[in-house]
Formats: structure tokens, sequence, C-alpha cells
């Protein structure tokens, strides 16, 4: 925003979401495949959002629900809109009219399927409508510009946007192209997208034309640039991997600006929600689906993989660890190589050091879990809590058999299986006893060789 502009200016950001996507060759709409872990769809709500946006309304195709319930996951009172037929971007616009017309200082038309968009470029262009354009476009100069609308500029001034299939052959050569999305002064939006016509090569009501509407009317539209790659459209596969992989590097720069370490960056792979505190230390190969926090000073070491999991301050995890969602390990705890825990709290110190199973527990600060330990937690059809109090040592090889209960600074002997709560302070042994048999083995030997030789 300008600094000269005082007063919040009131947006509504319009997210056309009517798109087919048949080039995604999925069962689901290509606006609801995820980029980081969240949908497309999800992320231009939530930049809209960040841009200033006041309200949202997105235009979804016939009965797509799950396209709204998708954007309404970032922003609960967005309002829904049916584009019943898809007839263009300026009749997919206006069926947010009654949005439109409820009247805001600027309103923003961008697409859901362009993930990568900013929120600082989308501000920009609002800032130029607060400065006095009635059309702000988003333009990029494109590698390749086959396809794209262009954007014929005189100086400052962007005078139309030109449609491939409408280009002269001397606008074909202009490598200035149009984004899509766009900027519209407020009051004058309704006016403008009502007077564009579908007189083109392709009958449909373009965006695109509200350039020229305005300028028909004497008022001013303007071009606001940002690179290739931010406005990059996603419409199949091969795409939708680019565009993984530039919002990957954007997390990681990120997290790393921000204090965290990783040897090997290019093998991280975050979420959009990833948190990550300063002197974290990231080794190679790490995923982190959504809902992982790391807490200053936490360490993920090589090939593990996190989900809906938190560490802090201290903690660590791997290598090969494996954190489902509600693990939880406290400060300074930690968690060893081929460990999978979920739903489960360690408490400060705690250690599962090795090969483990700890699901729907709640263990003890500086408790000590044995190499092996397994919770054995369902039974077909319930999930049962284990708690192991703090200060408790688990042998090696135990099975706790939940519910149950081990005492907070109890002993559980190697291998046992354990069916009843220990008390504090005890020590629990369930296993088979040991037979000791003097000089059995050699015996044995004698007899066997004895009767292998005759
Ligand atoms: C549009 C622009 C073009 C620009 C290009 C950038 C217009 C007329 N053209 O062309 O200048 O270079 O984007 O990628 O705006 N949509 C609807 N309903 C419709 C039509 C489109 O919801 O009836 C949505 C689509 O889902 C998509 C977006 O609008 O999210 C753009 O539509 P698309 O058909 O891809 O426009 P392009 O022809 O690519
Ligand atoms: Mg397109």
């Amino acid at each position: 925003m300008p600094s000269h502009d005082r007063t919040p200016r009131s947006c509504l950001t319009i997210v056309l979401a009517a798109g087919e996507g048949t080039r995604m060759k999925s069962a689901l709409p290509k606006v609801l495949h995820p980029v980081a872990g969240r949908a497309m769809v999800g992320h231009v709500v939530a930049t809209a959002r960040a841009a200033g946006a006041d309200d949202i309304a997105v235009v979804v195709g016939p009965g797509r629900e799950d396209v709204a319930a998708e954007a309404r996951r970032i922003a609960p009172d967005a309002a829904v809109f049916e584009q019943t037929q898809r007839l263009g971007t300026a009749h997919a616009a206006l069926a947010a009219r009654a949005a439109i017309a409820r009247g805001y200082d600027d309103v923003l038309i961008v697409f859901a399927d362009t993930p990568l968009i900013r929120p600082e470029s989308l501000a920009a262009m609002r800032a130029a409508i607060s400065k006095g354009a009635a059309v702000a476009a988003m333009g990029f100069v494109a590698a390749d510009p086959t396809g794209y609308g262009r954007l014929l500029l005189d100086g400052d001034d962007l005078l139309a946007i030109r449609e491939q299939k409408d280009a002269s052959e001397g606008e074909r050569a202009v490598k200035t192209c149009n984004a899509g999305l766009m900027a519209m002064d407020g009051a004058r939006a309704l006016d403008l997208l009502d007077s564009i016509g579908n007189e083109n090569a392709q009958k449909e009501y373009y965006l695109t034309d509200a350039v020229e509407a305005a300028r028909a009317k004497g008022l001013r539209s303007v071009a606001i640039m940002a690179s290739e790659e931010e406005v990059m459209g996603v419409n199949d596969r091969v795409q939708l991997s680019a565009a993984e992989g530039v919002m990957q590097r954007r997390l990681r720069e990120a997290a790393m600006r921000n204090g965290a370490t990783m040897i090997a960056p290019e093998t991280v792979f975050l979420s959009h929600d990833t948190r990550i505190g300063r002197d974290v230390l990231i080794e190679p190969h790490v995923v982190c689906g959504p809902g992982v926090v790391l807490d200053d000073g936490a360490v993920v070491h090589a090939f593990s993989h996190l989900q809906g999991a938190r560490l802090e301050s201290g903690a660590n995890a791997g290598p090969f660890a494996r954190l489902r969602p509600g693990a939880h390990l406290g400060a300074n705890a930690k968690v060893g190589n081929f460990v999978e825990l979920k739903a489960a709290t360690l408490g400060p110190g705690a250690k599962v050091s090795h090969l483990s199973y700890i699901g729907d527990a709640e263990i003890g600060a500086d408790a000590n879990i044995g190499a092996g330990t397994i919770t054995c937690n369902y039974d077909g059809f319930g999930k049962f809590r284990t708690i192991v109090g703090a200060g408790a040592f688990v042998g090696s090889n135990t099975s706790l058999v939940a519910p149950i209960h081990v005492g907070a600074g109890a002993y559980v002997g190697s291998g046992s299986v354990v069916t009843k709560d220990v008390a504090p302070d005890a020590l629990a042994l369930a296993r088979g006893q040991q037979v000791e048999k003097p000089g059995w083995a050699s015996d044995f030997r004698t007899r066997r060789m004895a009767s292998k030789k005759s």
C-alpha cells in the first residue's frame, strides 16, 4: 500500500475457479490439487487475504461444492457463486455481481490455478487503483508468448490487451503478456464488466476487454509487472510439479533466512504451514507434511517423515523417524531410528531411541523407552491409551498392552508383555522364567555326533 494512503481501502477479491482442468486427467477438480500440502485455490485465497482483501468471492463451476468448501476453509465467510456456463473470464467475474454491487474501493480478480502469486504483487495492483487507474493488469515478459494475451502499452499507459487468437501479426510479436489477474476501481467495476461484449474469435466475454472499455470512457489502465514464474498457471501435472518446485524453494529459503540450517535444502520438503524456529537443523531427505512445528534448536536427522508433529526446543528426531499426527516431543526429548510415534507426547528429556511404535501414549519427563518397545493400542475396534510416568524405565522389547499405566520411576523388565498397571517405583516382570540345565549343551552335542557317525 502506498504510504500516503492512510485510510485502509476496502477490497473484494473474486477468485475464478470454474476451470475444467481436463488436462490434469483427474477425478479431483484442478484447483483442489495441492501444492506444498494446500489446494491451489486455498493458496490463492490466502494470498488475497494477505494482500488486504476484506471479502472473498469464489466463482465455481456447476455443483462444485468441494471447491467452495476448500475456499471456505481459508476464508470461512467467502461468498460462493456458480458460473453455470463457461462463457469467458468477464462472464465468470460477473457471476459475483451481487458481491461487486456491495461497493468496494477496489476489486481484485485472480485465477485459482495461479498458486504462486505473491501478496506484494496483488497489493501493487491495488495501489495502482488507489492512485487513480481504473484497471491494473498483471503483466510479465514471456519466454514464449504463444497463447497468452498481449499487453499493448504506450509508455506507462495500457491501451489494450489482445488475445492470441484476435491478435495481428505485429501484435503477436509483443512479448509482454497478460497474466490474467486484474484489479479494478470498485466504483466502476460493474459498469466496465457490463460493457464487455463477445465479438471476438472465441465468442467469449473477455475480462481483458475491460482495458478498452475503460479507455472508451476516458479512464486509464496500467500494467503491473511480475516474474513469469510467479504468474505461472497450472494446467497439467507437469506444471503442477513445477509449481511445487517453486513453492518448495520459497519455503526453504524463508526457513533458512529465519535462522534454520539445511545441509541439502533441495532434498527437504515442507508444507505451506511448516513452522521452523531459529537454530533448527534439518538434515538431508526430510519430509514435513502439514502441521509440523519445529521450535528453536530442534534437530531433524536424515530420512525422517513428519506430519502434524511438534518438536519443542532442543528435541531431536531420526534418522529414519516417522512422526505421525499428534506426535509431540517435549524439550530435549529424543526419538531415534526406526521409531514411529502417533498421538503420543514425550515429556521433556524422554527418550525412545530405537525401533519402537508408540501410539496414543503419554510418556513422562526423562522416561526411557527401551529398544523395540511397542504400545499395543488397538484391538481391531478401539484405540486405548498408554501412560508411562516420569522417570520410568521400560526395558527393551516390551509390549505395553493398553489401556495401561506404568507409574513414575517404575522399571519394566525387558521382554515383558505388560497387561496390568505397574505401581510407581515398582519392578514389573511379565515374561517366561529362565530355566537352566547345567551341561545340557555338551551332552546334546555328544549325542548328536554319535548318531551322525553310526
Ligand atoms: C486468460 C487471459 C489471457 C492471459 C491468460 C493467462 C482472458 C480473456 N484471457 O486466457 O489474456 O494471457 O489468461 O493465463 O482473460 N474461467 C472461468 N470461467 C470462464 C472462463 C475462465 O472461471 O468462463 C477461469 C478459469 O478457470 C481460469 C481463468 O478463468 O482460472 C482463466 O481462464 P482460461 O480459459 O485459462 O483463460 P486463457 O484463455 O488462458
Ligand atoms: Mg489459461
